[in-house]
């Protein structure tokens, strides 16, 4: 069944090829206007967002009792981290029945009244598909490593283990292949006595997409949900699904960086052209890849309509940035940050689109990490001032929850607060080996951590946050900041954070130029102050045009506009009362405006 609900303009039909918000003869800029392109995107991780059962374990039920706080900040899509049914290795990116709701996080019932309800408010909703590999809890699996002759065996990559000389009875793997947790990429199974490939953890085994039946079952999965009425899929580490033939091993410079040849496997475009043509091109469906290992040039080889793959990948130049390797942090410079917007402006054309965002639930928190949360009044302005900058760039923007609220990382001192299998198995690799020493490992992964992003959304300052009953006991523990920084004070401020991200999102709907507008910086080499414009020319109307300012950083600045610019109107502004305009600005630390010129 696919729902039909009445927002006019962006109702489309159930069935067709090109979905279009707007008539197709009517492109704006340039640009095919289509909904997702003209979408808020809001990220749900369902374990941290609401327990309303007691468990302490966030639950699709206590989705739905937000839906009118999503529907007020003014976000009208949802992106569902899983919620299939999964052991939970890596907190449901290892899935085990790709068909059922993960009994902790409810029942299908529970799946489709949410669904329904999202749909009532005119919000859509799509949903994470994982399947560059499996939980080794699916059937898929326990057929394939029951016997070399089963007909599963080709779902995943089975191999001989190379001979070790030192010790015969205990073979080395296949190839060199390193796992993003940590270790090796091939666990031993002593049932066929063969090593299997898990780029990830060793309990998410890669699916082999070479084989015709798995790409079938995979698009009949995504069927499923679509005809269910999601309006489309997330899609976890995509273009790792076309594998290298043969699996040599990664050359000594391959090893810096094996995304780079993990992602761009010889097979697959044709895969994703494969999956468009059989599944996407039949729904009005939204898709966004996460496109580890994906450079720019790359990126309209995925996104470019023409090529009928996805709309739009997350490419992870922005987001990490001020990251080397692990949880090492990267000294970066704001011309750093402007050099990379400015590059994705040139590079992708008027067939690709992109998307914005800084933030999710792999990474730290937004405002602790790209802000200042060093006092309550930094780490409100720069939330603001994140918020602004991510609703005014080039692309669609996808916010994380409890952003909105300006929540902080958490302050992890010690090794067993953190539940993150990526943390526990480089805890391993590192500390266990003696490569580095605890206090380190514990300081950096409290500036980098997953789980900074995945303490429970702080919804008022009662016990647990409000997050789950005062009885229960959360799953990852509430960050005791939760009595200063929560959705209930925010909604009583009109100087919230989330009040004030509310504005930049209406401001963002209200705006075409905002979406479908050239994007220029104006001073791409000043160390503090990013200004750029957005700038909408139509035929037959006069030109919208946007300036974006933003003082990125603690030290007040008096600034200049260059080219004569001169600041009109101001329509946002993270510091209440401020009515400066013309072409000479004072701004005061981690302040944002928008201005109309
Ligand atoms: C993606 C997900 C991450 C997960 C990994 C393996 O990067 O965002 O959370 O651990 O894929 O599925
Ligand atoms: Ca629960």
């Amino acid at each position: 069944m696919t729902f039909c609900f009445a927002q006019a303009q962006q109702t489309a039909p159930a069935v067709t090829a090109q979905p279009a918000a707007h008539p197709a003869a009517s492109l704006i800029n340039g640009y095919q206007p289509v909904w997702w392109k003209e979408a808020v995107v809001y990220q749900i991780y369902p374990r941290s967002f609401q327990d309303s059962n007691g468990d302490g374990i966030g639950d699709l039920n206590g989705i739905t009792q937000h839906l009118d706080y999503l529907q007020k900040l003014g976000v009208n899509v949802i992106w569902l981290s899983p919620h299939y049914d999964s052991p939970n290795a890596d907190n449901g990116y290892d899935i085990r029945d790709y068909r059922k709701v993960m009994s902790e996080f409810g029942t299908m019932a529970d799946f489709d009244r949410m669904l329904a309800a999202i749909k009532t408010r005119h919000m859509r909703l799509i949903v994470d598909l994982v399947v560059n590999h499996s939980s080794d809890e699916h059937h898929w699996f326990a057929e394939s490593r029951s016997s070399k002759e089963n007909p599963y065996r080709d779902y995943y990559f089975w191999r001989d283990g190379r001979p070790n000389p030192a010790d015969p009875a205990h073979p080395l793997p296949p190839n060199n292949y390193p796992s993003y947790f940590s270790g090796s990429a091939w666990q031993y199974d002593a049932t066929t006595q063969q090593f299997y490939l898990h780029l990830f953890a060793a309990k998410q085994p890669d699916l082999n997409w070479d084989n015709a039946k798995v790409r079938e079952d995979v698009y009949s999965l995504m069927r499923f949900w679509l005809d269910k009425g999601v309006d489309g899929f997330r899609m976890d580490v995509i273009p790792l699904i076309s594998k290298q033939p043969g699996l040599p091993d990664l050359t000594a410079e391959q090893m810096k960086d094996p995304s780079r040849i993990w992602a761009n496997g010889p097979h697959r475009d044709e895969y994703l052209q494969q999956m468009n043509r059989e599944v996407l091109s039949k729904y009005d469906a939204m898709t966004v890849g996460e496109a580890l290992g994906i450079t720019l040039p790359e990126q309209t080889q995925i996104v470019n309509s023409e090529r009928h793959e996805l709309n739009m990948i997350f490419n992870f130049d922005a987001v990490r940035l001020n990251r080397g390797a692990n949880y090492t942090a990267r000294p970066w410079t704001l011309p750093e940050l402007k050099a990379i917007y400015d590059s994705h402006a040139r590079v992708l054309g008027k067939a690709d689109w992109d998307t914005v965002f800084l933030s999710n639930h792999d990474n730290s928190r937004l405002v602790s990490n790209w802000g200042d949360d060093s006092t309550p009044e930094f780490r409100t302005r720069s939330a603001k001032l994140l918020e602004t900058m991510l609703l005014t760039l080039r692309g669609t923007p996808f916010l994380y929850q409890g952003d909105e609220l300006g929540m902080t990382n958490y302050p992890f001192t010690r090794f067993d607060q953190f539940d993150d299998i990526e943390v526990k198995n480089l805890y391993k690799a590192t500390v266990l080996t003696g490569q580095m020493p605890e206090a380190q490992f514990v300081a950096e992964t409290q500036r980098f951590g997953r789980d900074n992003a995945r303490t429970p959304m702080q919804w008022s300052g009662a016990p647990n946050a409000g997050f789950a009953p005062a009885a229960a006991k959360p799953w990852l523990a509430v960050n005791p900041n939760y009595t200063a920084i929560n959705a209930a004070q925010e909604l009583a401020d009109p100087e919230s954070i989330y009040h004030y991200t509310q504005r930049a999102i209406a401001l963002h709907h209200a705006h075409l130029a905002l979406v479908y507008g050239d994007y220029q910086d104006l001073d791409p080499t000043h160390l503090q102050v990013y200004v750029y414009t957005r700038t909408l020319t139509e035929p037959g109307k006069p030109d919208q045009r946007f300036l974006v300012v933003l003082n990125y950083g603690q030290k007040p600045v008096e600034y200049t506009l260059p080219g004569g610019i001169k600041a009109g109107k101001l329509l946002l502004a993270n510091i209440p009362g401020t009515t400066e305009a013309g072409a000479t600005l004072h701004l005061a630390a981690w302040e944002a405006r928008v201005y109309s010129y």
